[in-house]
Parts: structure tokens; C-alpha cells; sequence
């Protein structure tokens, strides 16, 4: 079953999903793929295309090219919206379930996303639902954008409320959404990633990943 393993890790922004998921595929030794950056490279497409913020982009993710994915200018918060715009739209996300299919589909993989555990691979048989508090993923995000040198503490905090502020924003949306919206499967194991540093967060993951292959393999064998 390992050879094929789909390792399924949801959960809200800057949550620590990427950290995780990256460093799970390593090593388990699975290809691993952050689909955020599929909606992302198609929300980059329709603002080069000059698209209204709500039109179709469906174009946009069937002409999706590798060389999108590798674009430096993926992670602005402008191109944070957009993505969640072009990644509420039905004919956006059908566009790009077969190649999120088929990248698992052979060898196996760690995927990161929004909707891995719940759409896309819904009978992986690990799916993580990795959270953290808002302050906490607003912090995480904004040393990621920001370089903190030489900011009074005050700047500092009314940065980190601006950034807050529109993860909270992005979520509402993503939650609220009809297609695919984000939310944990059923059967998803819940991370808290507040009070964990990225090593022990990994630890939580192999822990859990190790107890499922266990249990499938227990199940096969009955
Ligand atoms: O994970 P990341 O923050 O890069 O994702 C950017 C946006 O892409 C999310 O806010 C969400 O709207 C969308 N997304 C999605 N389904 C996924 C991955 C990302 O809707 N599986």
C-alpha cells in the first residue's frame, strides 16, 4: 500500500500545511504538490489577462502551463485573492481535478490543499487537517512577506493585524463557498500546529501516517 500511498494534508492558510506536506513527502519518499499553486498561477493568469475579478477563468486553467507554476510573482497578496476567486468557480476546479488526479494516481504523493481529503483523493487513506490560530498563521505569513529589521514593535503589530485580516477574509471565503469549500473530511486527523515547531509537527504526521498503514494493513489481512 505504501507504494502508492495518498497522503491527503488540508486546512486554512499559512497554517503550516506546505512545511508539513514538503517535508512528509521527503521522507515517506512520495512526489509531493502544493495545489494552492494551481489556482494561484490561474489567478496570475486572469490578472495578466486583465480579467474582471469574478470572470470565468476556466480558459485560463485549461491552458495552464508548468512554466506558470515556477512564475516568482505566486505568492502577493494580490495574487492571493485572485486565487480564491478563480478557485471559487465550479469550471476552475473541474479543470484541474484530473491532473491533481493523476500526479497521486501511480506513484502515490503528499498534496496539500483545500479540498485533498474531501475532493480529490476521498478515499486517501491519511488525510491531516492541519490548523493554528489566526494570530499565530497571521504572524507566520507576515515573516514570510515582511523583513522585520528595523520595524517598532507598534508597526510591527499593525502589519501583523493587516494580514490578519485578509487570511481571516480568504478563509470566510474558501469556507463559504459552494464548490469544494474548505473544510476538514470526516475522517481527517486534526493538527494543531500553534505550540509545535515544524519538527514535531512532522513527528505528529509520521505518527499518524505510520498508525493508518498499520490499520490498513491489519484490515487486508482479517
Ligand atoms: O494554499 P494557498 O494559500 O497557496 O492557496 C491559495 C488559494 O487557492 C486558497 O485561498 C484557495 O482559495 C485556493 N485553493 C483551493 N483548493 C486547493 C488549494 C488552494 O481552493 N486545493
Amino acid at each position: 500500500m505504501s507504494a502508492r500511498l495518498v497522503v491527503a494534508v488540508d486546512g486554512p492558510a499559512a497554517a503550516g500545511k506546505g512545511t508539513l506536506a514538503r517535508a512528509l513527502a521527503a521522507a515517506l519518499d512520495l512526489p509531493y504538490l502544493d495545489t494552492g499553486l494551481l489556482y494561484r498561477a490561474v489567478g496570475r493568469r486572469a490578472l495578466d489577462a486583465g480579467l474582471p475579478p469574478s470572470g470565468d477563468a476556466s480558459g485560463q486553467a485549461r491552458a495552464l502551463q508548468p512554466a506558470d507554476l515556477l512564475r516568482r510573482d505566486l505568492r502577493t497578496p494580490e495574487v492571493d485573492r485572485a486565487a480564491s476567486l478563480v478557485a471559487s468557480q465550479p469550471s476552475v476546479r473541474a479543470a484541474l481535478l484530473a491532473f491533481q488526479r493523476g500526479f497521486g494516481a501511480s506513484h502515490g504523493a503528499v498534496l496539500d490543499g483545500r479540498d485533498i481529503g474531501t475532493v480529490v483523493f476521498p478515499d486517501a487513506p491519511v488525510k491531516l487537517f492541519v490548523t493554528a490560530s489566526l494570530r499565530a498563521r497571521a504572524e507566520r505569513r507576515w515573516r514570510q512577506l515582511h523583513d522585520a529589521t528595523g520595524l517598532d514593535p507598534a508597526a510591527q503589530s499593525a502589519a501583523i493585524d493587516a494580514v490578519q485580516a485578509e487570511l481571516q477574509a480568504r478563509d470566510a471565503a474558501d469556507a463559504a463557498r459552494q464548490a469544494a469549500p474548505l473544510r476538514a473530511a470526516a475522517d481527517a486527523v486534526w493538527i494543531d500546529s500553534d505550540r509545535l515547531d515544524a519538527g514535531a509537527v512532522l513527528r505528529e504526521a509520521l505518527r499518524i501516517v505510520e498508525a493508518r498503514i498499520a490499520e490498513a494493513r491489519a484490515a487486508e489481512t482479517a
